[in-house]
């Protein structure tokens, strides 16, 4: 185990006692609105349909916001690296302004609601920065193609010499969870109901809808909501459409002053900053990067340590006291996937794609499923269509995502076994047995072995050491030790082997 690090995998936002808890479904329900997924997107969605006089049902495997919403680093910006060029390349200059006034949109929303609840939202500028003076006309082209107020400035109060930066001024940074528990008391207060550690397994469309749960109990709906992530009951494909990809945030307690702002790095080695304020008063650096495609590359456990011995490094900081990751997706033309989730019917709808900026693009993501259900599409929305025809850029983006699908696949079966030797504690393994993989893993004392196949479509696990869980190279899709699924779009869970 890492010195540097502590010893759980816990986000400084959801690291809170005395949230609220929403008790499982236990009977058969009816709705107007059935939403699938306790994170921003689900939720700001359920209020704003519950606003209209809908009664709105919400589910959710785990928590609230126990999934990517209360593990992101929270900033609420529209300035998002240098998206903006590249939408502009790969969809051109009117996708990159629809992106901006969704976001727009979405910041917005956000930071009104935010404050009329009272909750701290602070007012920072956000910087997107260089330290590579080779990169300044790829800083200056993002600006252009932002189409939103922004200057480059080179003074950012970091304390390492920044080649050029991006800043745009009056952006905002604050704790998501409050944000999503004042969300789910709204909804349960206009008669609404949210349900955790629900597992929806299957969704039909139809007159009425219907979502059932692994516990047998079945919710009856007009409309149906997926905001899961990847979408878990995906016949529109998306898995085919999206990268899966890991981030790790870690916070620090200050003991100096830090800069004044968000800042993100557009070099080749990705470092967020901000600064918050933990539950018990204390300021925090927040740090965040070393991203990844999910199940794919080095262990995870040192990428954290390379963002702590970073964050030693520059800033007025001597511990690490939260270390956590998130699972977001990239789309293949970068623009999220708003709307019907399956040909045919527009009776189940989805969200996803947020590439990390969930906060703002999952607000916006929001407020065009709550306009679509209302038959009041928003301006922008079309740009997002989740079944829009793709361009070539994106088409080729498709093509070789799947090309490194099937490449994974076959690495997944060919590798070579780990010696069957026990793994240690907080360690996995995988090794063949007769015709299959086996994974094992030893965790807090306890031995695990499971099939290394993937349930979704064949793919072989690897373990991931940060979350001490089996991650899937192929879409992204996640178990714990025992083989229980933690993030689609798999269902089922990991068969459970004899060890031996
Ligand atoms: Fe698709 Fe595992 S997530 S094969």
């Amino acid at each position: 185990m890492s010195t540097l690090l502590p010893a759980r995998s816990s986000s400084l936002w959801l690291d809170k006692a005395g949230r609220p808890v929403y008790p499982p479904l236990d009977v058969d329900d009816d709705a107007d609105v059935a939403v699938v997924g306790a994170g921003i997107v689900g939720l700001t969605t359920a209020v704003l349909l519950a606003r209209t006089g809908r009664r709105v049902v919400v589910l959710d495997r785990r928590g609230v916001g126990a999934v990517t919403s209360g593990n992101t680093t929270a900033k609420v910006t529209v300035l998002h690296g240098l998206r903006y060029a590249r939408i502009t390349r790969k969809r051109g200059p009117s996708a990159a302004r629809a992106y901006a006034e969704a976001n727009t949109a979405g910041l917005r929303w956000l930071v009104e609601e935010a404050r009329l609840a009272g909750a701290a939202v602070e007012s920072a500028a956000a910087y997107t920065y260089v330290t590579n003076p080779r990169l300044v006309p790829q800083i200056e082209h993002a600006l252009r193609a932002a189409g939103v107020d922004g200057t480059i400035t080179s003074q950012t109060g970091l304390p390492f010499d920044v080649a050029a930066a991006v800043m745009v001024a009056d952006q905002a940074q604050f704790d998501p969870v409050p944000h999503l528990d004042r969300l789910a008391s709204e909804v349960v207060a206009a008669g609404g109901a949210v349900h955790e550690g629900t597992h929806v397994v299957a969704a039909r469309a139809g007159s009425p809808c219907e979502v059932a749960t692994a516990d047998g109990h079945t919710v009856r709906a007009e409309r149906v909501v997926l905001a899961t992530g990847l979408p878990f009951a995906d016949r529109g494909l998306f898995f085919a459409r999206l990268e899966p990809m890991r981030s790790y945030g870690i916070a620090l307690p200050l003991e100096g002053a830090a800069p004044d702002g968000m800042f993100l790095s557009a070099d080749p080695m990705t470092r967020s900053v901000r600064t918050a304020v933990g539950a018990d008063g204390t300021r925090y650096l927040v740090v965040g990067g070393e991203g990844h495609k999910v199940g794919q590359g080095s262990p995870t456990l040192p990428r954290q340590e390379r963002l702590a011995r970073w964050a030693l490094e520059h800033f007025p900081v001597a511990e690490v006291t939260h270390r956590w990751s998130a699972q977001d997706y990239r789309p293949a033309d970068l623009l999220p996937y708003i709307g019907a989730a399956w040909h045919g019917t527009d009776r189940v709808l989805t969200a996803t794609g947020f590439d990390k900026w969930g906060m703002t693009n999952g607000t916006a993501a929001a407020l065009a499923l709550a306009g679509l259900v209302r038959g009041e599409p928003l301006p922008w929305s079309d740009a997002f269509a989740a079944h829009r025809m793709t361009v070539r850029a994106s088409a080729e983006s498709v093509a070789a995502m799947n090309t490194d699908v099937a490449v994974h696949l076959a690495a997944g079966w060919l590798r070579p076994d780990a010696s069957r030797r026990p793994p240690s504690e907080g360690e996995g393994l995988v090794e063949r047995r007769m015709v299959t993989k086996v994974a094992r893993s030893r965790v807090d004392g306890f031995d695990y072995a499971v099939c290394a196949t993937c349930t979704h479509l064949g793919g072989i696990v690897g373990w991931n050491d940060a979350e001490q869980t089996w991650d899937c190279p192929l879409h992204g899709s996640r178990f714990a030790p025992d083989g229980t699924v933690l993030e689609g779009p798999a269902t089922r869970p990991l068969g459970v082997v004899r060890n031996g």
